[in-house]
């Protein structure tokens, strides 16, 4: 059994494991339904447990149809209705119950302690579906999409954030480090990576360059990754964090300085993207979407021993 919880405490060989699976199990099922079943059906006779603190539409479908081809049930719980928010049942007695009725626990939550504490005390795999700290189902999923649509390993390739130094750019330095690829990063002074990410940086002597000018950023990228400027745990002055987001709008002339790249977004989107530039060619967003079913499956099968 293991966790997954952070890229970052994940061997590199595994998340590779992963990616390997995910491109095997993809092209096996190019003509099936989204509900047929995988050969070999896997995880059949497993409950996957869901549980999101916060919103969300893509990772609560893509794991339900992960585990469905895997030929696995999920059940999504809502906070609200258990004893642990409102009855002060204790996380140790719920993580009890859910280890003895379920398989795997996937939480998106508000609060990164959270995640440690169900680990604590769960007897199933955790999966981190979204905390305000990293998204690395999300970020391990677009690691494939890169891959699958520059069909180079991503260690070959120039990648470019443009935006906050949220929870998904956090998985992606995880991933540069793991993945060994160059990772330029495009945001206002004020917004730049905190000190334990740039210790982190550091520490593992990766190539990570922070620019205040959006148009050093993406130079000869390959692909440029953008997320919204305001993220769910986001307690800011929101209207005074937009415009200082303002010249890091990802437009048409932004990417013309980047001919080869393809756009990212890990969805929802704001203001921080130009129309034009969101459903024009070089977008690759809805694939990008549609792979999170492909690596969590992966992800499961990883979780529960099952990998092949
Ligand atoms: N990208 C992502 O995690 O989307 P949702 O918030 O809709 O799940
Ligand atoms: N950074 C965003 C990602 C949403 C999928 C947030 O946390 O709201």
């Amino acid at each position: 059994m293991k966790h997954f919880i952070n890229l970052k405490d994940i061997p590199a060989k595994d998340l590779r494991r992963i990616l390997i699976d995910a491109k095997k199990r993809k092209k096996a099922r190019m003509k099936l339904n989204n509900l047929d079943p995988d050969k070999g059906t896997p995880l059949k006779g497993k409950l996957l447990i869901q549980m999101f603190e916060k919103s969300s539409l893509r990772t609560r479908l893509s794991f339900f149809l992960a585990i469905s081809q895997l030929s696995g049930r999920t059940l999504t719980l809502r906070p609200d209705e258990l004893h642990l928010s409102k009855g002060g049942e204790s996380i140790e007695d719920t993580a009890k119950i859910l280890s003895s009725f379920g398989d795997a626990f996937m939480l998106r939550t508000d609060n990164d302690e959270k995640l440690e504490e169900f680990k604590k005390h769960l007897t199933i795999p955790i999966i981190n579906g979204l905390s305000p700290s990293s998204h690395p189902t999300q970020i391990l999923s677009d690691v494939f999409t890169v891959e699958e649509i520059k069909k180079k390993p991503i260690s070959k390739l120039n990648i470019t954030w443009i935006g906050d130094s949220n929870n998904v750019l956090n998985s992606l330095i995880a991933a540069s480090i793991k993945f060994s690829f160059k990772l330029k990063v495009g945001c206002p002074k004020k917004y730049q990576p905190n000190k334990s990410i740039m210790n982190y940086i550091k520490k593992n002597k990766n190539k990570i360059t922070i620019y205040n000018d959006p148009k050093k950023a993406v130079e000869g990228a390959d692909v440029i990754f953008s997320d919204k400027v305001i993220s769910m745990n986001d307690r800011v002055n929101k209207k005074r964090k937009l415009k200082d987001f303002k010249n890091f709008k990802i437009s048409k002339n932004l990417m013309k300085k980047c001919p080869r790249a393809i756009f990212l977004h890990c969805l929802p989107r704001g203001s921080e993207v130009d129309e034009n530039v969101f459903k024009s060619k070089q977008s690759k967003v809805w694939l990008q979407a549609l792979n999170r079913i492909h690596v969590q499956k992966s992800i499961l099968l990883y979780c529960l021993g099952k990998l092949r």
